[in-house]
């Protein structure tokens, strides 16, 4: 296939694929990555993205860049990689019982190398940073996507800014970004404060962003849905349910799926399913309104992740939306934690933000969404331990005690306590 080129997702105006602009020049409208049509079949392709199934070492090794004709095809050479993705496709009983469902797959994205699916869209815009020689990369984050600049820039050699909401970072995400040696800078405001000035931050400071908002982000994030169909052998699921901040994942799934069925990957088109947490749903009340006008709201939640109330990616979110037939829904703070505990107790784990979609799951079942027979795939989009506080909080809170709860027990060092423990487990 020959070349890409980046092209204004507003106005149509194209830039080539290495011009470091972020946005365009002429309307300011976001970018899109639009790659020539492969000139091999969707049987053919499917074949070579099979074949690199058994690929241990290199870049092809990597989940992402398997998919090098659909993500950057002039790039493989040269990337920045772990190497990410290849995390499984979880059959989850225990959790499909909790929904109502009699099946249901969760992806988890939590086994990327920093945590997050943020690695798939990190390895190539970190990757593209290098192409062009941007001399320091920059990002605004809710946590996940500073944890992976910070491992990436490493990776790469290169310095970073993180600008993170001040107070509102889980613990294991902070913890990582200091870690990887980025310079974390806490900003007293939230994220989308956060996001605005890391936007200033570019235009003035020459720094290059690597939010979401950056095209090539897109990119390496729409292969979540790729490697599920691979995991499915190509045949799709009826629905993909996954947790919706920044909307920039809804963007990459859409673009995804849109791209899978022109090239003939796939036959039919899942629906998706967007979730964001009730406190912060700007998206959810635009959906209620079929789009009618964009929302920005006040954002509070305690799923920190998606504590976001002015999406960037909304127009290419919505796009999403209306091309897969899709739906937006919102759940409260509390849905998410119970099903977050149900997720964890199953032995899975996840943190809040990705529960949102399990509880999503759930919802549109009971309102008669989703049919309880149909094959639905929920994304897991970060580990159980990037939010640790999360999960002490949730299972020693008392009154009222949530369900699932799993308070610890202290005892003197004597084997009657032990044995008395035990039979309160049921064991003996
Ligand atoms: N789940 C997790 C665990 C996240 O970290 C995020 C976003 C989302 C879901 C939502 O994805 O923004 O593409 O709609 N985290 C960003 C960050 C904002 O800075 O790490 P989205």
């Amino acid at each position: 296939m020959s070349g890409s080129r980046q092209r204004c997702a507003s106005c149509g105006h194209e830039l080539s694929e290495t011009d470091p602009q972020l946005r365009c020049p002429a309307c300011q409208g976001l970018l899109e990555i639009h790659h020539a049509r492969p000139t091999l079949s969707g049987a053919a392709l499917r074949a070579r993205f099979d074949e690199r199934r058994s690929v241990s070492r290199g870049a092809l090794a990597s989940g992402v860049w398997r998919f090098r004709e659909a993500v950057l095809p002039t790039a493989a050479d040269a990337v920045v990689t772990y190497p990410e993705g290849n995390p499984p496709l979880l059959d989850g009983p225990a959790v499909a019982r909790w929904t109502g469902l009699s099946q249901l797959l969760l992806k988890h994205e939590g086994h990327n190398p920093t945590g997050s699916f943020k690695d798939r869209g990190m390895t190539v815009a970190v990757t593209q940073a290098r192409r062009v020689g941007a001399p320091a990369l920059a990002c605004a984050s809710t946590g996940n996507t500073g944890a992976a600049l910070a491992a990436y820039a490493s990776l790469a050699g290169l310095p970073a800014l993180v600008m993170v909401p001040r107070g509102q970072v889980a613990l294991g995400k902070l913890a990582q970004t200091l870690a990887y040696g980025a310079r974390t800078l806490l900003v007293r405001g939230n994220f989308d404060e956060c996001l605005e000035l890391a936007e200033q931050a570019r235009a003035k400071l020459g720094l290059y962003l690597v939010n979401s908002i950056n095209p090539f982000r897109i990119e390496g994030q729409k292969t979540i849905v790729l490697e599920l169909l691979q995991q499915l052998n190509w045949s799709p699921p009826e629905w993909i349910v996954l947790p919706a901040g920044n909307l920039g994942n809804t963007a990459a799934f859409g673009k995804a799926l849109g791209e899978a069925r022109a090239w003939g990957l796939i036959t039919r088109m899942p629906r998706l399913a967007a979730v964001q947490a009730a406190g912060a749903a700007p998206f959810a009340a635009s959906f209620r309104e079929g789009f009618a006008r964009r929302h920005r709201v006040d954002p509070h939640t305690a799923a920190t992740a998606i504590n976001i109330g002015n999406p960037a990616s909304y127009e290419r979110a919505v796009r999403a939306i209306r091309e897969t037939n899709g739906v937006v829904t919102a759940v409260s703070d509390e849905e998410i934690f119970e099903a977050k505990a149900v997720v964890d107790a199953a032995g899975v784990g996840c943190e809040p933000a990705s529960a949102a979609s399990v509880a999503g799951v759930r919802q549109l079942l009971h309102s008669g969404v989703i049919d309880p027979g149909q094959l639905v795939v929920a994304v897991l989009t970060g580990h159980l331990l990037k939010d640790p506080d999360s999960v002490t909080r949730y299972h020693q809170a008392a009154d009222p005690r949530p369900p699932g709860a799993n308070p610890p027990v202290e005892i003197g060092p004597t084997l009657s306590d032990v044995e008395r423990e035990l039979r309160a487990c049921g064991a003996v």
